[in-house]
C-alpha cells in the first residue's frame, strides 16, 4: 500500500456480504429454473463474481469478458478496449451481467448491446453498486445493491492503477 494514499472505509467487508444476499434472493426469484449464463466483466467484477454465485444454488454457467476503459485515470476515457469478447455462444440463452460498479454506463449498455445482437434470449444487468451521479446515458440495471457517492473507489475487486483490487472493503480514495 501507498502512504500517500489515503483510504476511508464506504462499505464494509459486512454491508458487502449482506448485499450480495439480498441480490442473490431476488437473482433466484427469476432464473433458478432458467440455466442462466452469468457473464463477469473483467478485472473489477471476479471478487463479486465469486461471492454471488457462492449465494446462487441453483443450475447456472459462468464466463467472462474483459474490457477496459479506465487507463490509468480515475474517469472513463469514454472509449471501450475490448481485450477479451464474447468467445462463447449466448443465442437463445439468458444472461446476466455482472458488474462490479456502474458509473458512466457506457460498458453495461456496450455489453448489453453485444449480447441482444448475437441474440440472447434476454439480457439483464447486476451491479453490486452504481454511481447515479455520473451516469452520462440511460441505463436499466435489473439488480443493484449498493450507492456510490460522486467519488472515486477502490477495494473489493475495484481498482486505482491497478492497486487495492485485494481490499476487502470498498473505500474512498480521497
Ligand atoms: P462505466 O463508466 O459505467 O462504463 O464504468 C466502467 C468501469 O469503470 C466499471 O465497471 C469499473 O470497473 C470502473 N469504475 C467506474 N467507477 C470506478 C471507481 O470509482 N473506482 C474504480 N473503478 C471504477
Ligand atoms: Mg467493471
Amino acid at each position: 500500500m501507498n502512504d500517500k494514499d489515503k483510504l476511508s472505509v464506504l462499505y464494509s467487508r459486512e454491508e458487502i456480504a449482506s448485499a450480495i444476499k439480498s441480490l442473490a434472493q431476488e437473482i433466484k426469484r427469476e432464473y433458478k429454473d432458467k440455466k442462466p449464463i452469468l457473464i463477469s466483466i473483467l478485472k473489477g467484477s471476479f471478487m463479486f463474481m465469486a461471492d454471488l454465485v457462492r449465494e446462487l444454488d441453483f443450475p447456472l454457467e459462468v464466463e467472462f469478458v474483459r474490457f477496459s476503459s479506465y487507463g490509468r485515470e480515475k474517469k472513463s476515457s469514454g472509449e471501450i478496449k475490448v481485450i477479451q469478447g464474447i468467445t462463447f455462444d449466448v443465442e437463445n440463452r439468458h444472461v446476466l451481467i455482472v458488474d462490479d460498479i456502474v458509473d458512466s454506463g457506457l460498458t453495461c449498455n456496450f455489453l448489453k448491446k453485444l449480447l441482444t445482437d448475437k441474440k440472447a434470449a434476454s439480457v439483464k444487468v447486476c451491479a453490486l453498486s452504481i454511481k447515479p451521479s455520473q451516469h452520462t446515458m440511460p441505463v436499466n440495471i435489473d439488480y443493484s445493491g449498493l450507492v456510490i457517492p460522486d467519488k472515486f473507489v477502490v477495494g473489493y475487486g475495484l481498482d486505482f492503477n491497478q492497486k487495492y483490487r485485494n481490499l476487502p472493503d470498498i473505500c474512498i480514495l480521497e
